[in-house]
């Protein structure tokens, strides 16, 4: 399928959707939302992929909501198209999906970075919520997320004045699972991403289902839901296959059944 704003390929089992305004810094407006939310749907169903991966360029992921479309709305026309929500979309897949950030990854583009389930990030990294310049705030999770992420001092910095944190700063803070060269950003993300494909199907769809739970309950609720998913997992014919795998020391063959 052929998009404007995105670049739609596969790697093994891997999607790769590289976000593509170079003239905008990958400014993201509402056709490569809609785009990125059809790839993303798109690999979601093929059985052939079992991991996601979103990259940008090496100067910007994306440098937030593309303001040139936003600036002339007013309160009727975000309420009446509900400005936004099908960013969501993003949140809502089921196979994991990576964000491999360089460069910017400012307003909503930090937001869509955070919606993934990990962020790998190139050492050029910058992440920021810089709305506050704009007069207005982030809107899609951004003071949720990033809160959630890296603690309220941090945050509450960062909203309210702009500051961009750098990579460094940003996997101490856990917002990043971990930093490699900006040269090596995209071949380390696949990679990583072909690791989660080879894995059982299902379990990993659990796995990814469990530590999301993590933010949405209490931890004694979160743990029960644990520990049932685990259970179930007994059922599942890739649990025999792994753990016979290990014990006759060969490489399992996972069915993802
Ligand atoms: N929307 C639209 N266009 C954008 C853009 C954006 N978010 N960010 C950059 N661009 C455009 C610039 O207008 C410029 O276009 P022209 O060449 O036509 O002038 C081009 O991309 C290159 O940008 P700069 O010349 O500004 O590049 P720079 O290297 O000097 O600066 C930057 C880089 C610091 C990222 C700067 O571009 C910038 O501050 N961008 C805006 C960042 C921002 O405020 N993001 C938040 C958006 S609001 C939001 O995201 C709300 C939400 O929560 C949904």
């Amino acid at each position: 399928m052929a998009y404007k704003n995105i670049i739609c390929e596969t790697r093994d089992a891997v999607g790769l959707i590289t976000l593509n305004r170079p003239d905008a810094l990958n400014a993201l407006n509402s056709e490569l939302i809609g785009e990125l939310n059809e790839a993303l749907r798109g690999f979601d169903h093929d059985d052939a992929i079992g991991c996601m991966v979103i990259t940008g360029s090496e100067k910007a992921f994306a440098a937030g909501a593309d303001i040139k479309e936003m600036q002339s709305k007013d309160y009727m026309d975000a309420y009446l198209e509900d400005f936004v929500t099908s960013w969501d979309q993003v949140g809502q897949r089921r196979k994991p999906i990576i964000a491999a950030v360089a460069g910017f990854a400012l307003g909503g583009g930090c937001e869509l970075a955070m919606m993934c389930d990990f962020i790998l990030a190139a050492d050029n990294a910058k992440f920021g919520q810089p709305e506050i310049n704009l007069g207005v705030m982030p809107g899609v999770g951004g003071t949720q997320r990033l809160t959630r992420s890296v603690g309220k001092s941090k945050s509450m910095e960062m909203c309210l004045t702009a500051r961009m944190m750098e990579a460094d700063e940003a996997e101490r803070a856990g917002l990043v699972s971990r930093i490699v060269p900006v040269a090596d950003l995209l071949d380390e993300a696949i990679k990583t991403a072909q690791k989660i494909a080879d894995q059982s199907r299902p379990i990993v769809l659990m796995a990814k289902e469990s530590v999301n739970r993590a933010f949405e309950t209490t931890l004694a609720e979160g743990v029960r839901f644990e520990r049932r998913l685990f259970q179930s997992m007994f059922a599942v014919e890739d649990q025999k296959e792994g753990m016979q795998a290990f014990v006759e020391k060969r490489k399992p063959a996972f069915k993802g059944r």
